[in-house]
């Protein structure tokens, strides 16, 4: 299959590609998502195997206006409407008890409950209103890879397994919605970070809960996804927490067991050690999570093209977005931190 790149001006021929049950990639303003309709079964079958996807994995339905959600969920509650109101179209998926027959196990990995976001991207709004059907979407990398932030990206993860990509450039925040689960109106829950925070939902709502326990391969976990190692690279990310001293040891410790370094770190620190380690990918401007939040995926990315056998890796403040940057950043280094016992090892060398 040749995988076609629509422009912004070909939305059309995009959207009948999807009422064909054909697969399309879209942007949205976290990251590209993989369209497939939600109410073709053997589109979405497509989905998980263009993505190399776990199937007890559940989508998330993507729509192009609050009122149509009705049709799809069992109820929707005064605390649904106003979050809707509130940050749709935004970077909010919510899970809703599902209608029963609406959607395919497929869809929903058989749970009684459906994921329903409105992307913040007219192109892709567009898309959904042509195809006139709602759309799978899960990040458009093959499982267990960073998710994608550029078309390149898609292209390079999918190409050959899907009909096209709907290019609208470089995605504006660079990490996944925030998965919020309020099927128990009483305990709302954050079932993973996003640039939605917990603070900005307790504006419209009393208490947010967060869940993010990482859950075993036993356990029935709320977000089946809490149980897959995600946004993997192929080398080792150790994360760096820190003034300079700690980042020159830990240059030195990986260094003296001749391990190839590379910094995904700020902009200031990138220009202190480039020349002295293997590769560098700058996170943007010091202190901004902003910046880092959109940067993280592509620089995991890029040291899949260099000789690198470690990633130093710069942590951030949990602030804002920053604490969907160190959630992600956390699953990529399997939680590995660089520390004091290790610099201190490096010096009695
Ligand atoms: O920003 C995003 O959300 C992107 C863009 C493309 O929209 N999509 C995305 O999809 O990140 P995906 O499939 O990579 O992640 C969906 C997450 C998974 O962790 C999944 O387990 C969870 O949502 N999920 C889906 N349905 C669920 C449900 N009924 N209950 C709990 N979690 C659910
Ligand atoms: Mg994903």
């Amino acid at each position: 299959m040749n995988t076609k790149r629509f422009q912004l001006n070909e939305i059309e021929a995009a959207a009948k590609l999807l009422k064909q049950g054909e697969l399309i990639s879209f942007p949205t303003e976290t990251v590209y998502g993989l369209g497939a309709n939600a109410m073709d079964e053997a589109a979405v079958k497509k989905v998980y195997s263009a993505k190399g996807r776990p199937s007890d994995n559940p989508l998330i339905v993507h729509v192009a206006s609050v009122d149509e959600v009705e049709k799809y969920v069992e109820e929707v509650s005064e605390q649904a409407k106003e979050l809707m109101a509130n940050f749709w179209p935004g970077p909010l998926t919510l899970i809703f008890k599902t209608k029963p027959g609406v959607f395919s196990k497929t869809v929903t990995g058989g749970l009684t409950s459906v994921a329903i976001r409105m992307p913040d991207n007219e192109a892709t709004l567009a898309l959904i209103n042509l195809a006139g059907v709602p759309l799978v979407g899960p990040s458009a990398n093959t499982s267990g890879k960073p998710s994608p932030t550029t078309a390149d990206h898609v292209y390079h993860d999918l190409n050959g397994k899907i009909a096209g990509i709907l290019d609208g450039g470089e995605t504006g925040l660079g990490l996944e919605s925030t998965v919020l689960d309020i099927t128990d109106p009483k305990k709302p829950t954050i079932l993973r970070p996003g640039a939605l925070t917990k603070e900005d939902l307790e504006s419209i709502l009393e208490n947010v809960y967060l869940d993010q326990h990482f859950v075993t391969k036993d356990e029935s976990p709320k977000a089946p996804g809490m149980k897959y190692t995600h946004y993997a690279p192929n080398e080792p990310v150790v994360i760096v927490n820190g003034a300079d001293e700690q980042w020159q040891k830990a240059i030195a410790y990986y260094q003296n067991k001749d391990e190839k370094v590379g910094l995904l770190a700020n902009e200031e620190r990138i220009n202190q050690y480039k020349g002295t380690v293997t590769a560098v990918y700058s996170l943007g401007e010091k202190d901004s999570t902003i910046a880092a939040a959109k940067s993280l995926y592509a620089g995991l990315r890029f040291f899949e093209k260099t000789p690198v056998t470690v990633i130093l890796a710069e942590a951030y403040d949990k602030n804002g977005i920053g604490g969907a940057y160190m959630n992600r950043l956390e699953k990529a280094a399997a939680n590995h931190y660089f520390t004091e016992e290790m610099s201190n090892s490096s010096e009695q060398q």
